[in-house]
């Protein structure tokens, strides 16, 4: 008797091997959308929860009544932001009114790049509080202007913008005193918070310029 022996064709072979990575792809890429549809509103909420703790550093919980992440409006990109890019910044209101807005800007002209900046001032256009979220400046020598890294801890450099404004403060003082301005700075390392000065300064102007549509009572929702 002869037996007969059939191997699959090589375009058999390569149809079920298609089928069965197939299979795989959609059984794996359906279960990372499910594991992704299911942490986000964890990782969400932890991303709120981490800007609401910056936040806090720079804005009083006593200037603002209402939820402060849902009552944000989007700034153009802007020199006097140093940003190239839009930015988002967040309006705080006490019974309806607006009270604070707490903002970014970018100091372009660190010693390492740029310094990025959150900042908080009053709607009269006082400044509540400044600071770093993001540097590359040298470690123990230009890093003191994030209070976690100076070893001033009693009153670290950036708490000097407390309670500055336009109004108090000529713009010639917005300097470090090696360049008869009114802020102090560690020798050796000037070019870092210069840079800091100049965008804080820049950015009060900016508000300044823009009061009425920033702190507008309807808000930019
Ligand atoms: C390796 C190196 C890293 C430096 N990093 C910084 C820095 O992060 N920030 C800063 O302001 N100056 C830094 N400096 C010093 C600046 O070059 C500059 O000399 C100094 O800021 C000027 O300060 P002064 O006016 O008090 O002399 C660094 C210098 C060197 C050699």
């Amino acid at each position: 008797m002869k037996l007969l022996h059939r191997t699959p064709s090589a375009t058999r072979m390569a149809m079920r091997t298609a089928v069965i990575l197939l299979i795989f792809v959609v059984v794996f890429t359906s279960l990372l959308a499910a594991v992704f549809l299911w942490t986000r509103p964890a990782i969400e909420a932890a991303a709120a929860e981490e800007k609401m703790k910056l936040i806090s550093e720079v804005l009083p919980r006593e200037l603002y009544d209402n939820d402060l992440l849902s009552d944000r409006l989007q700034l153009p990109p802007d020199p006097a932001l140093g940003a190239d890019e839009a930015s988002t910044a967040y309006l705080a209101r006490r019974a309806g009114q607006a009270s604070a807005l707490v903002f970014e800007a970018v100091a372009p002209d660190g010693y390492s790049g740029k310094i990025r900046l959150l900042i908080a001032v009053t709607a009269d256009g006082t400044l509540l509080g400044v600071r770093v979220t993001q540097h590359k400046e040298t470690p123990g020598l230009g890093d003191y202007i994030d209070p976690r890294k100076d070893r001033n801890k009693e009153y670290p450099w950036i708490r000097q913008f407390d309670g500055l404004s336009l109004a108090t403060v000529a713009d010639r003082e917005w300097r470090v005193k090696k360049d008869s301005g009114r802020f102090d700075s560690v020798v050796g390392a000037t070019i870092t918070p210069r840079a800091v000065i100049k965008a804080v300064h820049k950015a009060l102007h900016y508000v300044a310029e823009n009061r009425r549509q920033l702190f507008a009572t309807g808000g930019g929702k």
